[in-house]
């Protein structure tokens, strides 16, 4: 980098100067997706922290806030991020039917978990997950109308109040906005703990009202699942506490959460509680549970208020500090009290703010001349979101005693497989470690590892047993530096993933595993006696169950079971067996000219046939999701399944007609709108053209997605952002080294920035990846040549090594395709062509 120019030229163009420390920041917009069915949670959190804290609305609310000009019914502090489904119904008696719930528990889940909502038939409302926590928001008003407190409004449906727009404020560690009622909010946390500023009005909106504000908490949650709950208010402090269960949002069972929320700024006027719209000053608690009548989760609306005489100081502000935990209501109070003794709003910022500059300063990027600052922006507000989930309930996990780490919100692992954990171990390794001994102990104490958990609960699987991925691109990429996980109990997790069926498969290993180990596939009219779970999916489920093994295999070639290794190996290449080679596509009746796709297969061996277009953009797009009558493949059509060989890329080329023929069916699939790039199962189908030997292609079809689809917007991401899988792919993307997740491998493609270095926090080294002949218009995305450290490379794909040990890969770029990583020598490793796919790290 030639640092004095760039420093010069930057004072006439902000966007080339060198983003890192605390400037980086100011890139990061938590907006980007908080309509469109991004449902992304733009409030304050710290880098994976479990107190989240934001605006709860009545529009799409799934990560609690939306810009979507829809009112403001609370702050609560606790979210997920970017999860499915639809918003709760505006009513408060609503909801879920209860034989919904118990048939999720038995495993009719009915339930999309990816699609965003919006233009979709009512009756998709009806299979919708709901949104996740939001439990026990407050809410403040300036003064009852007339200085009566019942004339104060305190459901949920009453207090909905309109947002001042423009007065959204959101940043790394902080969230504001202004309520129709001239109260500013502003909110900011710690890891357990949420600290609101209510800044009131001198004159209350009110009619008739003084200043004497009244914050009440409400025993509910963001879809209205409670069970049951209590809280009590302390007269002398006003502090308000309680517990409550509610039912979790993508799973079975139920969780219990606690509050603790004390206040500062005003004198004590009086307290109590309320029950529907009444309020009264006794008595100082209560306690709900369902009413048995209606034998429905139908809530009332209930809680708890502190209302204050005008407050002291000047600006007119309240502080509210609430603490979470799942342990008990006095730790809620404890992890408050140790978190934010001093109720310092600006030093709790600052803190967060600390936090942030911490975990996304390992990146430094040098933009290069010209470049929209907006791609900076999606850039660092994608690595940013990634970072938020899982979240770290560790000390927070009341079901089992253990001394390690306990993660939560693996929200869900068939989407964060894909490029979730691979962001994160390359930028966090650490965290990403700690999340490897969670996963491991989830299984210790579970009997299973999670395709899906939220709220301390098993989360529905999609697919296949995809934690056996993650555990496998860690092991491969960390090496020795991952020697705190107990790899020979993760490696018991992922054996038992492919060699026991559950009883109940819906929510933990892989059903139909009988007839795979049988057969090599998942028969579409499967006799499966043994366990439970949707009988549909066999299509995506068998190809998915090939790659899980592979991971698998991996994993045991590694650790020195070679008769495993082999076994899994073998197993791996079940993808073939249904692809039907003779079936064609038509779409409206012309046929698309290629032949060969993945297709239904009876128990009996023949095909059946599943329309290839059937559940893509352009024929039933949402007939495929968890519901009974869910079909053969899951969020995506045969044609875009038939894609996914990840570890056999050269014998999947090979079926498909060979490199010409399988560039010209990738092209078609990327052209014709039969992709959906919202769905994580796209993201890896933009690269594949590196195994045909022509990365030249990924390098184009990537700019061909940003930022036409992935952009600075509030509707700036395609689909659900889901726990920031959205946010991981837009990241790596822009950095060209795009993961094969599961392999330690990573696919070259020229960054959308001049060059950016990531420090790893563990070894202390340096990776720099540097385009020379950059040009901000990417006209020139070609890249001709390349070296690291100085030596030409010609592969079109390196190694995790790379991050551990640092280096400088640098591309020289031109206009046009190059021979540059197109021989066969060139290309990533496959299962067929004998590559030797572990160990390139050596531990
Ligand atoms: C605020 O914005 C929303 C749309 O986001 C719009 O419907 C509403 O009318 C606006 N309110 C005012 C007061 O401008
Ligand atoms: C929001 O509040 C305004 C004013 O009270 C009301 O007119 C509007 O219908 C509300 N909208 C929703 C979606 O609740
Ligand atoms: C928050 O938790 C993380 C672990 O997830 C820890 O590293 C960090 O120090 C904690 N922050 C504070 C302020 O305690
Ligand atoms: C305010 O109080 C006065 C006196 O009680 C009453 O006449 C008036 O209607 C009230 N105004 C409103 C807006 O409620
Ligand atoms: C609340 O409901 C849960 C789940 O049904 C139950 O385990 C718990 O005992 C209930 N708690 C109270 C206080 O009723
Ligand atoms: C509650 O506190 C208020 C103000 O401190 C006081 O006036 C009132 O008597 C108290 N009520 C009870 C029941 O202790
Ligand atoms: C404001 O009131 C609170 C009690 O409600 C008190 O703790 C605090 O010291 C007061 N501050 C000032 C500046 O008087
Ligand atoms: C198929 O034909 C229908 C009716 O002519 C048309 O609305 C639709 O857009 C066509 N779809 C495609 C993918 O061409
Ligand atoms: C195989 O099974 C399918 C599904 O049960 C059935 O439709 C088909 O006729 C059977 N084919 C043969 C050859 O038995
Ligand atoms: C496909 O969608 C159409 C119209 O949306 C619907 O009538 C039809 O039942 C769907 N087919 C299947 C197999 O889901
Ligand atoms: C931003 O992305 C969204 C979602 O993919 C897309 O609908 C929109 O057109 C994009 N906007 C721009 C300006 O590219
Ligand atoms: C793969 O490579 C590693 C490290 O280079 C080596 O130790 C191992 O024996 C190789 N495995 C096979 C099956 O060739």
């Amino acid at each position: 980098m030639v640092a004095s120019t760039l420093l010069v030229v930057g004072v006439l163009i902000p966007g080339v100067l060198c983003q890192s420390g605390s400037n980086i920041l100011s890139f990061v917009d938590p907006l980007i997706g908080t309509v469109n069915g991004g449902h992304v949670f733009p409030g304050a959190t710290l880098p994976f922290g479990m107190a989240k804290a934001v605006a709860d609305v009545n529009g799409e609310d799934q990560g609690g806030f939306a810009s979507d000009g829809s009112n403001i019914t609370g702050f609560s502090h606790m979210h997920d991020s970017g999860t499915g489904g639809a918003s709760s119904p505006y009513s408060p008696t609503l909801l879920m039917p209860l034989f919904m719930m118990i048939m999720a528990t038995i495993y009719y889940s009915l339930i999309d978990n990816e699609r965003h909502t919006h233009g979709l038939p009512d009756r998709h409302k009806l299979y919708a997950t709901s949104p996740s926590l939001g439990n026990f928001p407050i809410f403040p008003q300036a003064g009852c109308p007339d200085d009566l407190l019942d004339n104060c409004v305190f459901p949920k449906t009453t207090r909905a109040t309109p947002r001042i727009n423009g007065t959204v404020e959101a940043h790394p560690g902080y969230f504001a906005v202004e309520l129709a009622t001239n109260i500013k909010a502003e909110m900011t946390v710690t890891n357990h703990t949420a600290l609101y500023r209510f800044t009131f009005p001198e004159t209350p909106t009110e009619a008739n009202a003084t200043l004497s504000p009244l914050i009440l908490a409400d025993l509910s949650d963001l879809p209205n699942s409670r069970i049951n709950g209590s809280i009590s208010v302390d007269n002398t402090t006003g502090r308000i506490s309680g517990s409550g269960t509610f039912s979790p949002s993508f799973g079975i069972g139920s969780y219990t959460l606690h509050f603790c929320a004390d206040f500062q700024g005003a004198a004590i006027r009086d307290t109590g509680v309320f029950m529907n719209d009444r309020a009264g000053t006794e008595p100082k608690n209560l306690s709900v549970v369902q009413d048995g009548v209606n034998n429905s989760p139908e809530i009332l609306p209930a809680g708890a208020w502190t209302r204050f005489h005008a407050p002291n100081s000047t600006d007119n502000a309240i502080l509210a500090r609430v603490g979470v935990s799942f342990i008990s209501a006095a730790q809620a109070c404890s992890n408050a009290e140790s978190e934010i003794p001093a109720f310092d709003f600006d030093a709790v910022h600052t803190a967060a703010q600390d936090a942030w500059t911490d975990t996304l300063g390992v990146i430094e990027v040098i933009p290069g001349q010209g470049v929209d600052p907006s791609l900076q922006t999606v850039f660092w507000s994608g690595v940013y979101r990634a970072s938020t989930s899982p979240q770290d309930y560790t000390g927070e996990n009341p079901l089992w005693e253990s001394s390690e780490p306990y993660y939560d919100s693996y929200y869900c692992i068939w989407d964060s497989f894909r490029s979730i954990h691979s962001l994160i171990t390359i930028v966090d390794p650490a965290s990403q470690i700690r999340m490897m001994r969670s996963l491991v102990d989830i299984y210790r104490y579970e009997g299973w590892l999670p395709d899906c958990r939220m709220s301390l609960c098993k989360g529905f699987t999609q697919g296949g047993s995809n934690a056996d991925i993650v555990l496998a691109d860690a092991y491969l990429k960390l090496g020795s530096l991952a020697q705190g996980v107990d790899w020979q109990t993760a490696y018991e997790a992922v054996r038992t993933d492919a060699e026991v069926e559950p009883k109940n498969w819906a929510v933990q290993g892989r059903g139909g595993l009988t007839s795979w180990k049988e057969l090599g596939y998942v028969p579409t009219d499967d006799y499966d006696p043994y366990g439970v779970g949707a009988f549909t999916r066999s299509i995506s489920r068998t190809v998915e169950y090939a790659y899980d093994d592979f991971c698998i295999a991996e994993m045991a070639q590694a650790l020195g079971y070679a008769a495993d290794a082999q076994k899994y190996f073998g197993r791996a290449e079940n993808w073939r067996n249904m692809f039907n080679p003779a079936q064609n596509s038509a779409i409206n009746g012309t046929d698309t000219t290629f032949t060969g796709f993945l297709q239904p297969r009876f128990l009996n061996g023949t095909f059946g046939v599943q329309d290839p277009i059937f559940c893509s953009p352009l024929l039933n797009f949402t007939s495929c999701y968890l519901n009974p009558d869910g079909h053969e493949t899951y969020e995506g059509s045969a044609w875009l399944y038939t894609f996914f060989a990840p570890h056999d890329l050269a014998a999947l080329i090979t079926t498909l007609g060979g490199p010409t023929e399988f560039v010209r069916r990738l092209d078609f699939l990327h052209e014709s709108g039969l992709l959906y790039i919202g769905d994580e199962q796209a993201f890896q189908p933009v690269f594949l053209y590196h195994y045909a030997g022509r990365p030249a292609k990924s390098a184009e079809r990537v700019h061909a997605y940003i930022p036409s689809q992935f952009n600075d917007t509030t509707v700036g991401i395609p689909g659900n952002d889901d726990s920031g899988a959205m946010g991981s792919f837009v990241a790596l993307a822009m950095m060209g080294l795009f993961p094969n997740p599961g392999q330690d491998v990573y696919l070259i493609t020229p960054p959308f920035f001049e060059e950016w270095s990531v420090t790893n926090k563990i070894t202390g080294k340096r990776a720099t990846v540097r385009n020379v002949n950059f040009d901000a218009g990417y006209e020139g995305v070609y890249i001709q040549s390349a070296t690291l450290d100085g030596v030409v490379y010609t592969k079109n794909w390196l190694t995790h090594r790379f991050f551990l040990e640092g280096g400088v890969l640098e591309l020289t770029l031109g206009r046009n395709e190059s021979a540059w990583g197109t021989r066969s020598e060139d290309l990533p490793p496959s299962l067929s062509t004998g590559h030797n796919l572990t160990g390139y790290y050596k531990w």
